[in-house]
């Protein structure tokens, strides 16, 4: 089969390549996934450019992608819940990535049937964005009536969080800049702030919950307008010393890194706040939650543009611009 394969860290284009390679095996708990759709996070060239290597060392050729959506074509012995022939959707576990291939095998609790109102690329959008965001909504615990910033409400995490958080009952802020605001309103934001125009620290006040999914100055800045005692959730800010030792970050890196904290540290304190750093993982029960949410349209897939697998790199690299519009994803059967 065709896959596309880390050849070593750098630039992406020159990284990556798609190979001739074996096709999967499974294992008694593994279904064998024929990839109609693969979406890609900015996770994928992160991991190509090394920024993941503490975390997650390669050894290459590596496999590459976590998002998928396609047929099962085959399953193991210890496999009950699905059916050769079912269409799914996965985010496959962290340790076994491979989706931007016409294959992959994936541990049957990481899969879930496809939403039925969702095409495969549409359905490939949801996993890995999704169930970061309910993930970390768990950990804001996130509750009906609470005001919540989501940051970048119109990135892939955001344009599906904006999503969720409305259909949990929250009053949502989201930023983005002049030529989002108008389709991220629809998505059903109370407020969307245009950061080119407008301080979204002015409007945004004394919020229950911050949604961090940009990271830098902004982690320190959810303390600002914080209520006493709220809660922040990141993605892309520093991880706190009990999810960096989870990670299996050495005891130095986790020392540097309680360094780079320790004003981060002081405003949680000073507030008497919460803060979380929320590495996502695989969860197939609850994307077969999500699946009920999309299937009763409470969120709907946002794709910002679908690439065929023979320009895998320039998907890759629409991604890394860091302006996407909802997803961008990878169709296997568009040539
Ligand atoms: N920890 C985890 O488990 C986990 C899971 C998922 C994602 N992540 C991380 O979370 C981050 C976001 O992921 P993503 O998939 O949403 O990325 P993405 O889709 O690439 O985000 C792009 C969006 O960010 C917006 N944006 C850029 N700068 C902004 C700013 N200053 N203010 C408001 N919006 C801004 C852009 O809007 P404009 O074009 O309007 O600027 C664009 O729509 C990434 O760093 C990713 O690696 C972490």
């Amino acid at each position: 089969m065709k896959a596309l394969q880390i050849t070593g860290y750098g630039e992406i284009a020159k990284n990556v390549e798609i190979r001739e390679v074996e096709n999967p095996r499974i294992e008694d708990d593994q279904v064998l996934i024929e990839v109609h759709a693969a979406s890609i996070n900015p996770v994928d060239y992160k991991i190509i450019e090394g920024a993941m290597r503490n975390i997650q060392k390669l050894s290459f050729p590596a496999a590459i992608g976590f998002d998928v959506a396609g047929t099962v074509k085959d399953k193991g012995t210890n496999v009950s819940d699905f059916n050769i022939g079912d269409e799914v959707f996965a985010r496959v576990p962290t340790h076994s990535p491979g989706t931007f291939a016409e294959m992959v095998a994936v541990d049957h609790q990481a899969v879930c049937q496809k939403p039925s109102n969702l095409s495969f690329v549409e359905a490939a959008s949801i996993p890995l964005v999704g169930l970061t965001s309910v993930q970390a909504f768990q950990k804001a615990n996130l509750k009906a009536g609470n005001k919540v910033l989501i940051h970048a409400g119109s990135g892939g995490v955001g344009s599906f969080a904006v999503q969720y958080a409305k259909a949990q009952g929250a009053y949502v802020y989201t930023t983005t800049s002049t030529k989002n605001v108008e389709w991220v309103k629809d998505l059903g934001a109370d407020r969307v702030i245009d950061y080119k125009k407008e301080d979204y620290r002015e409007i945004a006040k004394n919020v229950d919950v911050v949604y961090d999914t940009l990271g830098g100055n902004y982690t320190k800045e959810a303390l600002e307008i914080l209520k006493q005692g709220g809660r922040v959730v990141s993605i892309a800010g520093d991880p706190d010393n009990e999810t960096a030792k989870e990670l299996g970050l050495n005891g130095l890196i986790r020392f540097l890194m309680k360094l780079k904290r320790f004003k981060l540290d002081q405003l949680v304190k000073d507030k008497n706040a919460y803060y979380k750093f929320v590495m996502m993982h695989a969860d197939g029960a609850q994307l077969n939650d999500l699946k009920e949410l999309i299937e009763n349209r409470y969120i709907s897939a946002i794709i910002d543009q679908e690439y065929p697998f023979s320009k895998a790199i320039d998907d890759l690299e629409h991604v890394k611009n860091g302006h996407t519009k909802g997803k961008v994803v990878l169709n296997m059967k568009l040539s």
